[in-house]
């Protein structure tokens, strides 16, 4: 039996489609749900065209919870994966699936981690900061932001002339490449 795994993004959603993409290949595991939080989240609109069962919920139904822990029981949600997902996940759906559920974070926890850092706002901040490397952090995910278990770090260098956008751009490269890696790795011991 397929592992199954839900996705939960709120943005663009590149990550996402790799995930999903990657998985349609093989025989381990597939994405059967995508959740968001944002009804213009573009994530909506790749999972529509990779005919992957989607759903955006209100906020009052992530602060509660008890209705996206049925849709997960309904879909046999094994493992669930954040791919810039910006909400809080519930406490209940926490307790039910222990080490079961991801983030990756675009920079090397604990630096550049924490509550307003997410999307370029990491890079900005690294590239201020004058850091000479950067990378991605994956961790599972606990109450706290970004403060969960790490399970594994790339980095990649960061040049004095680097923009934002160039440190994004290799960022995106490393979390094309592990992300899916992970998870794959992870799954098998679900
Ligand atoms: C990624 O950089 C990820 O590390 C972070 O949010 C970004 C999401 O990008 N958590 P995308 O929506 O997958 O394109």
């Amino acid at each position: 039996m397929k592992k199954s795994i839900a996705v939960f993004a709120s943005g663009n959603g590149s990550n996402a489609e790799n995930i999903i993409r990657h998985f349609k290949k093989g025989d381990l595991a597939q994405v059967n749900l995508v959740l968001s939080n944002s009804q213009s989240a573009f994530v909506l609109t790749r999972a529509q065209a990779l005919q992957v069962p989607y759903s955006c919920l209100s906020k009052s139904e992530w602060e509660d919870g008890t209705h996206i822990l049925s849709m997960l029981r309904d879909y046999d949600i094994d493992f669930i994966v954040l791919a810039g997902f910006l909400a809080r996940v519930p406490d209940c759906i926490l307790n039910a699936y222990p080490n079961k559920i991801i983030n990756i974070h675009p920079s090397l926890l604990p630096k550049f981690g924490g509550k307003g850092m997410y999307g370029d706002h990491v890079h900005q901040a690294v590239v201020a900061a004058g850091e000479k490397e950067t990378g991605i952090t994956i961790h599972y995910i606990n109450e706290r932001f970004d403060e969960g278990t790490v399970i594994f770090q790339a980095t990649c260098p960061v040049a004095p002339e680097d923009t934002s956008e160039d440190v994004a751009k290799r960022v995106h490269v490393l979390e094309y490449k592990y992300y899916p890696e992970i998870i794959e790795e992870l799954l098998l011991k679900v």
